[in-house]
């Protein structure tokens, strides 16, 4: 489990970022309605579920779930991102300051949990996947997305050419992901990864983006201050490589989605 130190981090990285995030999000809107399709059987089988939407951040999905569930709840490290979603999204919305890793839930007693982009900060991996599946009823789904290995290659190779310290979160690989599933009793219905490629105005664009995401946080970072500007623009320099005909830089995400079932004789 990470350590309440990091998780507090985490935390106030995302925090910081609640304001700004929704114009940001490019990334996350599109990974979130992969998943919300992957749902369309569960609206039709399961009569008034309990929905969870794990790492909520501002809330945005949670209210696209209400829009068909009665009970959802949005559940999130961050107080600074749930006092956002209170005040933005529906009021009938539960909203729960809580770590995937201790999930205040009973065994067997959540019908569909729904994660856009937040696994990626849970270590080990895959005692987040046994806490899900234990909050889980039998027959109960988990959709999920998350980044995998690859994602901010453009970033990483143009860092590579000035340092080599973290710049990049370390991501894991859809064969790590898969391992870490098969450590618990889930059935794996779905398990894909894609490239999602976003064009940015420039390095700035990105560099503002990530931070405006929340996601600048570098638990490995040896130099834990802002790089130098000579690095800086040597980097930008490096960046030009990858520049598109029409003026734009690329940045890659490589995503993973999931749909997961919790076995029934369990
Ligand atoms: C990239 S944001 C995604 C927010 C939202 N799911 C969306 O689609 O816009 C990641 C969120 O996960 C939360 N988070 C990270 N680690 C967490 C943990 N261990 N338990 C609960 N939430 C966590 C962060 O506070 C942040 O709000």
């Amino acid at each position: 489990m990470p350590t309440e130190q990091l998780k507090a981090k985490i935390a106030d990285t995302f925090g910081a970022a609640s304001n700004s995030y929704d114009v940001s999000a490019r990334l996350q809107r599109q990974s979130g309605n992969i998943i919300l399709s992957y749902l369309q059987d569960n609206m039709l089988s399961t009569t008034d579920p309990i929905v969870v939407d794990l790492g909520t951040g501002t809330g945005y999905f949670a209210d696209v779930l209400k829009t068909d569930h009665h009970n959802v709840i949005g559940l999130d490290l961050s107080k600074s991102m749930l006092n956002y979603a209170r005040e933005q999204r529906h009021n009938d919305i539960n909203w729960l300051a809580a770590d995937i890793h201790q999930l205040p839930f009973t065994d067997n007693s959540i019908d569909i949990i729904y994660s856009n982009l937040v696994i990626q900060w849970c270590d080990p991996l895959s005692d987040a996947f046994k806490e899900i599946e234990r909050v889980l009823k039998p027959g109960g789904t988990f959709v999920f997305t998350t980044l995998l290995d690859g994602t901010l290659s453009e970033l990483k190779q143009s860092w590579a050419n000035v340092n080599d310290d973290q710049h990049v979160i370390d991501f894991k690989s859809l064969t790590d992901v898969e391992q870490d599933i098969k450590t618990t009793n889930f059935n794996i219905e779905l398990l894909e990864q894609q490239p999602i490629v976003l064009d940015y105005i420039s390095v700035k664009h990105l560099a503002n983006e990530l931070k405006s995401l929340g996601a600048s946080h570098l638990p490995n970072k040896v130099n834990k201050g802002l790089s130098g500007k000579g690095s800086w623009q040597k980097m930008t320099k490096a960046y030009q490589e990858f520049q598109s005909d029409s003026g734009c830089y690329p940045a890659t995400y490589q995503l993973c989605t999931g749909k997961l079932v919790k076995a029934n004789n369990k």
